[in-house]
């Protein structure tokens, strides 16, 4: 047991956050001001979990959240990070119609027993159905065609959902009943996904199983791929963030909007967060440069009291107050970060904002008094500033870090042989006038009068979310291995810090050395 005993020795130099802060507490420490020490370990990197809870229904297996940027995160990023565990919040500076489009996007995406599948009628037209694909962005086109008591009348094969037969009835284009594969809702026993496995081996050329119950009516829909899809997720170590109906889970961004008279428009924030809701948005951010103020106050307050159960997160702030403050209103995850962001100039601009360890750790200790949990968002880099986030947060967002992947919005640039990306601070003038402003608490048709608090910039284009997220697991989870921790909790409970002398700063990364290869 010599191994895990602690030296004395060590005690001095490398302290525990509620020692080393409030040591430090003349300065405010960022990311690169600090390191962690290591601990004896039992732990391999590759077995650490990574799951986190942000709120009592808001469950992710990566603590890693995309930005609601404009440049970062809609319905394509937001899959990506959901399909590999964490979560994309969709940004607000677009049309409300949009982002609830955006949202469907999403929660239809990957469906395993989709339990209240979308139906149609013999009625209608197959002009009708693509009007429907289209509205609500379905990614799919066949749907069960269900009579007007719910009862199974057929299946409208996708193959037939063209536009040279829009004015023909789905009745004369169905599949029969009689023709269609189903199971009873008693035949699929305790495994449902197993069952479904077997049939499709069995019926070949067979991709949807509909699921009945003994009146036939439609209880539920599986399609093959999802199946197998499943399957490779069995296997998988982290495995994609989904909701209670096994859809990928989808957060989505909000402002303070206020009227014409300047004061909050609750009808249309209850109106729009109603509307997502009713297309399964799994969290809502009311995401604003100062949380710590009576707009984001009274819209999570509205918001709670209308969704009572709805993952709530808001921001942003940088004190323990303004975490007492959004946490008694009624938020579940509290975003901090203002400036540190890599195109953010509110620290110059305003001349605010707070270095961020300092401000995780201030935060941290209000949050885990009022039971709620704390997003790092801003400033991360590396992987290994994620680990030290993690050791006072719940979860990081990250903005700069995906703006160069695929899934990314908007277009990839060629300048100079190389390829690049557009990122936008929110906060710049370009993203203002696009809708933004109100974010930053700015006119909402700005003019050139405006302060903008942030930048317009290109990242590298760097491929796929799976690949940079690989990179930046494998990292979290190394990070894990050396202070001996097999889950976040151990994390925050053991890391141990200490500051870095600027020299210590060109120690810790290459140095003296021609790089042919960069480490990513
Ligand atoms: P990173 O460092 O990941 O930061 O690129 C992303 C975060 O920065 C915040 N953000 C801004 N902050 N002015 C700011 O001061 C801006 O224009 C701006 N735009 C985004 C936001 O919290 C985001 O998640």
């Amino acid at each position: 047991m010599a191994a895990t005993r602690n030296s004395g020795f060590d005690d001095p130099f490398y302290q525990p956050a509620d020692q080393f802060f409030p040591a430090n507490n003349k300065i405010g420490l960022t990311f690169d001001d600090i390191t962690l020490a290591t601990l004896y370990s039992e732990i391999l990197p590759r077995n650490t979990q990574l799951d986190t809870t942000l709120a009592e229904h808001l469950h992710l297996n990566i603590p890693v959240i995309s930005s609601d940027m404009d440049t970062v995160t809609e319905s394509r990023m937001a899959i990506a990070m959901a399909a590999n565990g964490g979560l994309g919040l969709i940004h607000y500076n677009m049309p409300e119609r949009q982002q609830l489009s955006e949202v469907s996007r999403v929660k239809n995406h990957v469906h395993g027993l989709i339990q209240e599948p979308i139906t149609v009628t013999p009625g209608q037209l197959i002009g009708d159905v693509l009007a429907l694909i289209e509205q609500k962005k379905f990614g799919f086109g066949t749907f069960p065609v269900v009579d007007e008591k719910g009862k199974l009348a057929g299946l409208l094969s996708g193959h037939v959902v063209k536009p040279r037969y829009a004015k023909r009835k789905v009745a004369d284009a169905l599949t029969p009943r009689a023709q269609v594969h189903t199971i009873t809702q008693k035949e699929l026993g305790k495994d449902p996904i197993t069952r479904a496995d077997k049939f499709f081996t069995e019926h070949l050329g067979i991709h949807k199983l509909l699921v009945v119950d003994d009146q036939d009516h439609l209880r539920g829909l599986f399609t093959m791929s999802d199946i197998e899809r499943i399957a490779q997720e069995r296997n998988a170590q982290f495995k994609p963030a989904r909701d209670a109906r096994f859809h990928l889970v989808c957060g989505a961004a909000v402002s303070a909007t206020r009227n014409a008279f300047g004061e909050l428009d609750r009808e249309r924030i209850l109106n729009h967060v109603g509307g997502l809701v009713e297309r399964g948005v799994d969290a809502i951010a009311v995401s604003t440069a100062h949380g710590h103020s009576k707009g984001v106050g009274d819209t999570v307050k509205v918001l709670r009291d209308a969704f009572p159960k709805l993952p709530l997160i808001a921001g942003n702030v940088t004190s323990a107050a303004g975490v007492e403050y959004l946490a008694d209103c009624g938020a579940n995850a509290i975003k901090v970060g203002q400036g540190p962001g890599s195109i953010c100039t509110t620290r110059i601009v305003a001349g605010v904002g707070i270095p961020q360890m300092t401000a995780l750790y201030v935060c941290s200790r209000a949050a885990a008094k009022k039971k709620v949990a704390i997003l790092a968002d801003g400033g991360i880099a590396k992987s290994g500033d994620i680990v030290k986030a993690l050791t006072l947060a719940q979860a990081v967002i990250c903005g700069g870090i995906f703006a160069g992947c695929n899934e990314a919005p908007g277009e990839v640039v060629e300048i100079g042989g190389k390829l690049y990306k557009q990122y936008r601070g929110m906060g710049s003038f370009a993203a203002m006038k696009a809708g933004s402003a109100a974010r930053y608490g700015q006119p909402s048709n700005p003019t050139q009068k405006v302060a903008p608090e942030g930048i317009e910039a290109l990242k590298e284009a760097c491929g796929s979310v799976d690949r940079v997220l690989a990179q930046l697991i494998g990292g979290i989870q190394s990070g894990m291995g050396y202070l001996g921790a097999a889950n976040l909790a151990q994390l925050r409970e053991k890391a141990r810090y200490i500051r870095v002398s600027p020299a210590g700063q060109r120690e810790a990364a290459p140095h003296d050395v021609v790089e042919l290869k960069t480490g990513s």
